[in-house]
């Protein structure tokens, strides 16, 4: 039977996987509406893969439900496979064949022919700016390109829902950010994006974001509502030659610091109340012998909302 057309495209019940007794993911339910960015967050090892793995009909659920593209997990895995696109973790290309000979393999693998076939193939080498380079050899291009190469390729068969499991690992910022503006094309060509990224600056292209500590689902929602609601108070970026320790022991006692971090150069403050003012933040310095601190009002970002969930962490804390 045809899903009703706002159906969700992922839905996902107390998904579970063990692998003997460790809990790799643990009860995960959340679903993913048609044409969202779902971006999934987490630190290494806390079940973004095996999430990915179980959603594509590659590895089987030890308990819970899942229904994505219309199709159930585990007994349509077939299904599954046929109408989603995954680009895995590892590298997934051939590196000693030639661009279109890697797009012609997986186009026989999803089972294209004739004149489709050819216009798939067209499409993919166009997405993947190398349709004047079909002969290179894939070993020979940037890591970018290979990327785009390897989306280009799970593309092939037109799914109308890709995972990505960190697309831009290893890529460089201008080519990370040439790769966020095709996903953003598949969007607007109707594509719904699952993928997970371990750079918090793209997150923020994400409709929403899942954030995975130890294998929970800890928080989900839009990149503002998770600052809003993890990040209370007012942040100020504290710039100069200030360590965590200095800048809490001159705070100390003072009402309203809610929370102190390091990020870049600077430390980031949350707090509430007077302090809020950076000419009251800067005041207070003083008094306690440091003058001359650069204080700007800025906006939380999604590092400062990972910061404050994945603090209690047991396998890492570092996205
Ligand atoms: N086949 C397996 N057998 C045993 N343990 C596994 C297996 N696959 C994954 N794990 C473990 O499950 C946990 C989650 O792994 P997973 O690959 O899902 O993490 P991840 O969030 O994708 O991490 P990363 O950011 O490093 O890719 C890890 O501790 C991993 O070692
Ligand atoms: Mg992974």
């Amino acid at each position: 039977m045809a899903e009703p057309a706002a159906a969700p495209i992922i839905e996902v019940q107390d998904l579970t996987r063990r692998f003997g007794d460790f809990v790799a993911v643990d009860a995960v339910s959340f679903r993913v509406e048609r044409g969202e960015i779902f971006g999934y967050l987490g630190a290494n090892g806390a079940g973004k893969s095996t999430t990915i793995r179980m959603l594509c009909g590659l590895l089987a659920p030890t308990s819970g439900s899942a229904r994505v593209a219309g199709f159930e997990l585990p007994d349509q895995a077939v299904r599954v496979k046929s109408s989603i696109g995954y680009m895995s973790q590892r590298f997934s290309l051939y590196t000693d064949l030639e661009v279109a000979e890697n797009l012609s393999f997986f186009a026989g693998a999803y089972g294209l022919r004739g004149a489709r076939r050819r216009q798939r193939i067209d499409y993919a080498l166009e997405v993947a700016g190398l349709t004047d380079r079909r002969r290179a050899l894939t070993r020979d291009l940037p890591g970018g390109i290979r990327q785009r190469l390897a989306l280009a390729s799970a593309l092939l068969h037109e799914p109308t829902l890709i995972f990505l499991d960190e697309p831009t690992a290893g890529v460089d910022p201008a080519s990370r950010r040439s790769f966020w503006r095709l996903i953003r094309q598949l969007v607007r060509e109707g594509t719904t994006v699952f993928v997970t990224t371990h750079h918090l600056d793209e997150a923020e292209y994400c409709g929403r974001v899942g954030l995975m500590v130890d294998g929970h689902l800890t928080a989900l929602d839009t990149p503002a509502a998770l600052k809003r609601t993890h990040v209370p108070g007012t942040m100020l970026a504290i710039g100069g030659d200030l360590s965590v320790p200095a800048l809490r022991s001159a705070l100390a006692g003072q009402d309203g610091v809610l929370d102190i971090q390091p990020f870049g150069r600077a430390l980031h403050v949350r707090v509430r109340g007077p302090l809020s003012d950076p000419d009251a933040m800067a005041r207070a310095l003083e008094r306690a012998g440091i003058t001359g601190a650069d204080i700007t009002p800025t906006e939380p970002t999604l590092e400062d909302v990972f910061l404050t969930l994945a603090a209690g962490s047991t396998r890492q804390n570092e996205l």
